[in-house]
């Protein structure tokens, strides 16, 4: 992504391996401000206060973790153990913290350092590329609808599943960047994704740097839009998917995929190997985050004079309560969007995709 003209990653480690820049994404679209990781401490906190987030690159901020724990000299197990309890339902945090301790726990004290920054740095380097592959399968989809309709073609997404949820290029966003870039005429409705307000905050903010079209609706909209056949495809990224295609993604995806379900909109979800919880029989297993009441009752904003304050919205001593993400069972899927190609939503289907799973 090019950020003010710049080719950008969301996280980069220093050249002398002391720690990892990262783009502080509790900032925007208000400020863009790198900060630089440089503890273990310093990556949990970013993971758990959000300020990455997005299942790819919770992984690839992970994997830096356990390196800057390797440069403190504090021991494997309680590097992973750290990491791993910051937030449950990205299955992307536990994979990649799977694959460092793999490749780190066979080798002497001395050797794990240079390793894990390898390491971690291989990790990233395969999500964009990842990201790209699923940009390209997706495309196809989209470009599929402008060729069988005048003028754009109306994509709705929800959250941020695009180049701010990855390392690069996104996996929901990818195929939106790839199609764009290729010169198909697209629309974005954007999901404004309450309570932390990915859609409105880092979706518009990301399409607008890129120059792609879009438009902020607030999250009770798409039903409305799809009613009115406004809507031509939904696509939305996944912090977990089963075995069986169920997916796990930001709170609210259930209810669109009810939505274009019940209007015949096509409803696509894009995600990455690293997604697949290949443990899980179903999406009922899978653990949903409870997050701060706080999250629900205030919301931050910019004044006319740019200061960039909190204010609570809701009655003081209103409790509230805040599942952070929902599973939309595979029934409501009309396919999985992977870096291998597009399955239908089903256990036979991501087998397909992946026959060493067998
Ligand atoms: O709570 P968040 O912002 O980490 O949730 C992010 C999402 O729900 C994304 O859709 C998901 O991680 C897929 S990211 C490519």
């Amino acid at each position: 992504m090019n950020v003010n003209g710049l080719p950008t990653r969301t996280i980069a480690p220093l050249p002398d391996l002391s720690g990892a820049t990262i783009i502080d994404q509790t900032r925007l679209p208000f400020r863009y401000e790198s900060l630089t990781l440089r503890t273990l401490a310093d990556a949990a906190e970013a993971i758990s206060v959000m300020q990455v987030r997005g299942a790819p690159l919770i992984g690839a901020t992970a994997a830096y973790g356990v390196a800057l724990a390797m440069n403190e000299g504090v021991d494997l197990d309680p590097a992973c153990a750290t990491l791993a309890a910051t937030r449950p339902t990205a299955v992307n945090l536990a994979w990649a913290l799977a694959r460092m301790r793999a490749v780190l726990a066979p080798l002497a004290a001395d050797e794990r350092r240079a390793a894990a920054w390898a390491e971690a740095a291989a990790i990233c380097d395969e999500d964009v590329a990842l990201c790209q592959a699923i940009g390209g399968h997706g495309a196809a989809l989209i470009r599929a609808v402008a060729e069988q309709k005048p003028g754009p073609v109306n994509v709705l997404t929800h959250c941020n599943a695009g180049w701010l949820a990855t390392v690069d290029w996104g996996t929901a966003l990818a195929p939106i960047y790839a199609a764009f870039d290729a010169g198909v005429p697209l629309h974005v409705w954007v999901d404004e994704t309450r309570p932390r307000n990915q859609g409105a905050s880092l979706t518009a903010w990301e399409l607008k740097q890129h120059g792609v079209p879009h438009t902020v609706i607030v999250d009770n909209a798409g039903g409305h839009l799809m009613q009115h056949g406004r809507v031509d495809l939904c696509i939305v990224g996944t912090d977990r998917t089963a075995a069986n295609g169920d997916v796990a993604n930001k709170i609210g995806t259930y209810l669109k995929a009810l939505a274009a379900f019940d209007n015949g909109v096509p409803f696509y979800v894009a995600l990455p190997g690293p997604t697949i919880d290949w443990s899980l029989d179903s999406g009922r297993a899978i653990p949903i985050e409870e997050r701060r009441a706080e999250e629900v009752t205030c919301i931050a904003g910019e004044t006319e004079s740019g200061a960039v304050v909190t204010v609570r919205v809701t009655p003081a001593g209103s409790p509230a309560a805040n599942p952070a993400f929902d599973v939309t069972p595979a029934r409501l899927v009309s396919g999985l969007i992977t870096e291998r190609g597009v399955c239908p939503a089903s256990h036979e289907g991501l087998l397909s995709l992946y026959p060493e799973r067998r």
